[in-house]
């Protein structure tokens, strides 16, 4: 299973002072030199973290794979065809939100989701729909096309260590599932930590983990290079045979 760090909050710490450090760049290159299989950064319609520099900057320097998260504009389809990101993740948008708070809705959506994958996909970008942990979801997707889509683990860690967690893990087993058998490529992100990524991670028709906050949170203390490293170990770990 891969791991994709989101560097977005390197830039949010540069953004609250407006200058020039720390560059969220530096932290793309750093993250790869420490096992992370790719780089995701959400180029915010407020541009409130990641600026169209980083952007152009990260289309040069990383090595592994750049996934951009955005809303389903026009002005975002223009950047996105600009400096052709290898993974496009369609995510929903509003103002006052702190982070992403839940999936895309394809189902009520599914025009205007058609349209922006539809370009994408002619630029020969892979496109991604961030989705809630629904079959209805799944399915909607299915049926306009789209070969990739990344589950919302959202709701999953926000209860991880109460009695909803066994609910929420089952929603995702089932989209999982569901996905796995109409041949959709399945990631899963948003929320997850050190302490709750396991039982996600264990999931092994998940290909892709993203994962940011924690892993930057916990990089103040350990460096970005050993937060990395540590969430790959446990990811790792996640599916390993038990020992006999
Ligand atoms: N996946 C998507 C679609 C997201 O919007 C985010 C947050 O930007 C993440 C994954 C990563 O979530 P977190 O920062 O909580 O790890």
């Amino acid at each position: 299973m891969r791991l994709g760090v989101n560097v977005d909050h390197i830039a949010t710490i540069r953004e609250a002072r407006k200058t020039n450090e720390p560059d969220p760049v530096y932290a793309a290159a750093l993250a790869e030199l420490a096992g992370a299989d790719g780089i995701t950064i959400h180029l915010r319609q407020d541009r409130r973290h990641i600026q169209e520099r980083d952007l152009r900057l990260m289309r040069e320097v990383v090595k592994t794979k750049l996934n951009l998260e955005m809303a389903t504009s026009m002005e975002m389809v223009k950047l996105a065809l600009k400096y052709k990101p290898d993974t496009c993740t369609l995510v929903p948008e509003t103002e006052d939100e702190v982070t992403t708070t839940g999936g895309l809705d394809v189902v009520m959506s599914s025009d205007k989701i058609e349209e922006v994958a539809g370009n994408l996909n002619a630029a020969n970008m892979e496109v991604s729909v961030f989705v809630d942990p629904d079959v209805d979801q799944v399915k909607a997707c299915h049926r306009l096309g789209i070969k990739v889509i990344e589950i919302n683990t959202g709701e999953y860690a926000e209860n991880w260590n109460n009695s909803y967690c066994v609910l929420e893990l089952d929603k995702i087993k089932k989209a999982v599932l569901y996905a796995k058998k109409l041949n959709i490529k399945i990631l899963a992100g948003h929320g997850l930590t050190y302490q709750n990524v396991t039982a996600i991670a264990a999931m092994d028709a998940i290909e892709e983990l993203n994962i940011g906050h924690s892993i930057i949170a916990n990089s103040t203390f350990m460096g970005l290079s050993e937060a990395v490293r540590r969430m790959k170990e446990l990811i790792e770990k996640a599916l390993l045979p038990l020992s006999k």
